[in-house]
């Protein structure tokens, strides 16, 4: 193998840079020639691609976001669209690939690697709703993130004596909202994975009072089974009666800078994807389980759903009384 190429795609994650540097320079050092697709499954269909040099990649593993840019295109769900991304990978000479991207992104992969193409994925996605793996790249610094506009929020409602609702990522997988209620301190937390009534969570914010705290914080995800307005109306109603603000927190979540910790596993992620690309591996995913570096089937990762795990549910009750 002496060329190969590397995307980005779907939402962008912060550490989607890191990951790419590491991957054009490990390829460089093994000897390959890497060329950098533009704009995801969208630029591989229209051929955007460039190679890329060890200069190329100075300065962008502190930058969130992805330079490569990403997006979504839903042509390449279609064989027709697969069968054009390899048609342009043939006519470049690109022989193998490396795909950073989330969920749907190592479905894109997967299917290139049916037809025969060499694929190694990537797991970054800040939603960290990708099976095989224990984080995504972008996952710690979106959850940093939101900490920080949880903390900010839990002084300004404390003012009040507020019931806030802080919204963040999460269309199908309440990971975020889970792990930053338990980091931050939330009274709940509402995941689209776990059905909770409205009466419980006015229930909830009641008691926080009763039991003298100086406010109510409720972390909801984008897809909760209620809505973020839904749940503001009910808890604001005469018969709750309770102040209630609200705070979407929106892309903020996507952008800035790498923690250290997403720089490092974008770092270690990229330099194994090239390794196993290199080594003749292809239809994995490489992941981290545990502290190591692992490589699973993409099969299995787009087959599986990741589950989250119901006790940090309750313990994020416990520890919020
Ligand atoms: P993410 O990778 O962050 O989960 P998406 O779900 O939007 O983001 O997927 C990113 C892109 O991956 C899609 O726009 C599409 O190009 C590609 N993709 C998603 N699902 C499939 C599929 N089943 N087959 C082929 N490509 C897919
Ligand atoms: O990156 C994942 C994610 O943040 C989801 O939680 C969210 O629903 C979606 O992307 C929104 O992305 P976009 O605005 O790019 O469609």
């Amino acid at each position: 193998m002496k060329r190969i190429g590397v995307l980005t795609s779907g939402g962008d994650a912060p550490g989607m840079n890191a990951c790419i540097r590491a991957v054009v320079r490990r390829g460089i050092s093994l000897g390959l020639e890497v060329w950098g697709i533009k704009r995801g499954y969208r630029g591989l269909i229209n051929g955007e691609m460039t190679p890329l040099n060890r200069r190329d990649v100075g300065g962008v593993i502190q930058k969130g976001g992805t330079f490569l840019q990403t997006a979504r295109c839903p042509e390449f769900k279609d064989p027709k669209g697969v069968r054009e991304g390899l048609r342009r990978l043939n006519e470049m000479g690109i022989e193998g690939l490396v795909v950073i991207g989330g969920d749907g992104s190592m479905r894109g992969a997967y299917a290139l690697c049916q037809e025969g193409f060499p694929v190694v994925g990537v797991p970054a996605s800040i939603d960290n709703d990708v099976w095989g793996t224990d984080i995504a790249i972008g996952v710690d610094t979106a959850l940093n993130t939101v900490l920080v506009a949880l903390d900010r929020i839990k002084d300004t409602a404390s003012s009040h004596g507020r019931a806030f609702l802080i919204e963040v990522m999460g269309r199908n997988c309440g990971y975020l909202a889970l792990m930053s209620g338990l980091a931050g301190g939330a009274e709940a937390v509402l995941i689209p994975e776990e059905e909770i009534s409205l009466e419980q969570v006015a229930q909830i914010v009641e008691e926080a009072y009763k039991k003298g705290k100086p406010h109510a914080i409720i972390v909801i995800a984008e897809g909760a089974i209620h809505k973020t307005s839904e749940v503001a109306a009910y808890l604001e109603r005469d018969e709750v009666g309770f102040e209630v603000r609200t705070t979407i927190l929106g892309h903020i979540q996507r952008g800035g800078s790498p923690t250290a910790f997403d720089r490092l596993l974008a770092s270690r992620l990229g330099v194994a994807a090239v390794e196993a690309l290199a080594q003749g591996k292809s239809g994995v995913m490489m992941g981290l389980k545990g502290n190591k570096i692992e490589a699973v089937p993409l099969e299995e990762v787009i087959r599986s759903t990741r589950t989250l795990d119901p006790k940090l549910l309750e313990m994020a009750l416990v520890l919020s009384q």
